[in-house]
Order: structure tokens, then C-alpha cells, then sequence
């Protein structure tokens, strides 16, 4: 489903080379749930967001479906990112001004407002959902953002440290959702540096200075 070949991340930051990704070659089959950990610095974040056609390599290929995501033009890029990419990050990155119910409603693709309705609900969050995120606590808005991710129904989900700034009960609530997800036959990826994922992995990466290691 995600073939990764011999892809590379350098950026240029003050004039200096930074090799975030080394020449990676990984195989991702559909359905699986992988955690990758490694280091602060160990290429984590940009391995992600790479596979979430949100940032172009330097060199290698990603082929999702078949598909060389970056050899797509940007609207087509746009739309598959759209229809089959859900995202989970650290920060929640929910809109101030929105409630719950509107934040999951603006990311979704023609889904019904009854659809976001019942996600939230199903994630605890019924008597939530026409609150702004300034008046819940961590777990909630993350629990929100879990239903954004799934609101148009992905193939996989992407989670940048999602549990990192939640209590032990919050994060296992979350780690639920993914875990559901995956049992109907989703994809998931999560960055972690805790270890409360690891029992829900049916595969660990690890990363160190940009390469995968054993
Ligand atoms: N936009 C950027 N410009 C320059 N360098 C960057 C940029 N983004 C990341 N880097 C560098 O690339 C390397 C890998 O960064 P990345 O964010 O992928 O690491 P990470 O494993 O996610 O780390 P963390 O656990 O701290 O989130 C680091 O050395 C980082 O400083
Ligand atoms: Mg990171």
C-alpha cells in the first residue's frame, strides 16, 4: 500500500545542510498499526509528514496506492490527501473560534452534520461538541481531533505524538479510537515517545539521524 523507496529529506536552515532523512526504504502494508520512535531530531516529524503528502522529498519516491504522490499535481495531491489521510498532532490544531461539532464539520468532504454529530458522541464527547476548544480540557480536544481525522473516513491515520501532552486515561482513550480504527482495517502510524502504544503495534521503527534502525 506505501512503498517508500530511498527517500531523503535535507533542508537548508541559516545557510547549513540538515539531513533530516537518509535514504529510507520502507514497506507499509494495508491495515497495519506502526509505531515509530527514535530520538528528538531523528527525522520522526518529517518521515510523517512525507507520508501524508504534505512535504515533498529531496530524492526517493512514496507510492501510496500505487500512486507517486509527488508526481501528482498539487490539486490532485490536495484531493488524495483530502479523501485518504487523517491527522492526529501533539498540539490538537483545532480552530479558536469554531465549537467541536463546526471544527470536525470544516475538515469534512460532503459528510453529514449527523455523521460528525455521532463520531463525537461515540468519542465521549455528546454533551461537548457546541463548546469552543478553550473550554476543554486536554482530552477532549484531542478526542475532537481524533473525529476530525476520521470524519471523511481514511485509509490511515497519522499521528504526530498524540497522547504527548495527555494524562495516562486520556491518552489510552485515544489510543482506543486508533485501535478501532484498525479493526475495521485502517492504517496507522503513530510517533511516539511513550511506550503505551507498543502493545497495540504490529510493528516498531525506529529512527536515528534521519535512517531506520534495527
Ligand atoms: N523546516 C525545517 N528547516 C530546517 N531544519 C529542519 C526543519 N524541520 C526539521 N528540521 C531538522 O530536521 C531534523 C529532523 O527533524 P524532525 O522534526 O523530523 O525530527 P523529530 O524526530 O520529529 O523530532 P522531535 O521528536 O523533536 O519532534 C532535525 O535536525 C530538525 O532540526
Ligand atoms: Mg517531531
Amino acid at each position: 500500500m506505501i512503498e517508500i523507496k530511498d527517500l531523503s529529506k535535507v533542508y537548508i536552515s541559516k545557510g547549513e545542510e540538515v539531513k533530516a532523512l537518509d535514504h529510507v526504504s520502507l514497506h507499509i502494508e494495508n491495515g497495519e498499526f506502526i509505531v515509530i520512535r527514535g530520538a528528538s531530531g531523528s527525522g520522526k516529524t518529517t518521515l510523517l509528514l512525507m507520508i501524508g503528502a504534505m512535504l515533498k522529498p529531496s530524492s526517493g519516491k512514496l507510492l501510496f496506492d500505487e500512486q507517486d504522490i509527488y508526481n501528482l499535481s498539487a490539486t490532485e495531491r490536495n484531493q488524495f490527501r483530502a479523501s485518504k489521510v487523517g491527522f492526529v498532532f501533539q498540539m490538537f490544531h483545532l480552530l479558536p473560534y469554531l465549537t467541536l461539532l463546526e471544527n470536525v464539520n470544516v475538515m469534512s468532504l460532503g459528510q453529514k452534520n449527523a455523521e460528525a454529530e455521532k463520531m463525537l458522541v461515540d468519542l465521549g464527547l455528546g454533551d461537548r461538541m457546541h463548546h469552543k476548544p478553550n473550554a476543554l480540557s486536554a482530552g477532549e480536544k484531542q478526542r475532537a481531533a481524533v473525529a476530525r481525522a476520521l470524519i471523511n473516513h481514511p485509509k490511515i491515520i497519522l499521528a504526530d505524538e498524540p497522547t504527548g501532552n495527555l494524562d495516562p486515561e486520556n491518552a489510552e482513550e485515544v489510543l482506543k479510537s486508533f485501535v478501532q480504527f484498525h479493526k475495521n482495517g485502517g492504517t496507522v502510524i503513530v510517533v511516539t515517545h511513550g511506550k503505551e502504544a507498543d502493545k497495540y503495534a504490529d510493528r516498531i521503527i525506529s529512527l536515528k539521524n534521519g535512517k531506520i534502525v534495527i
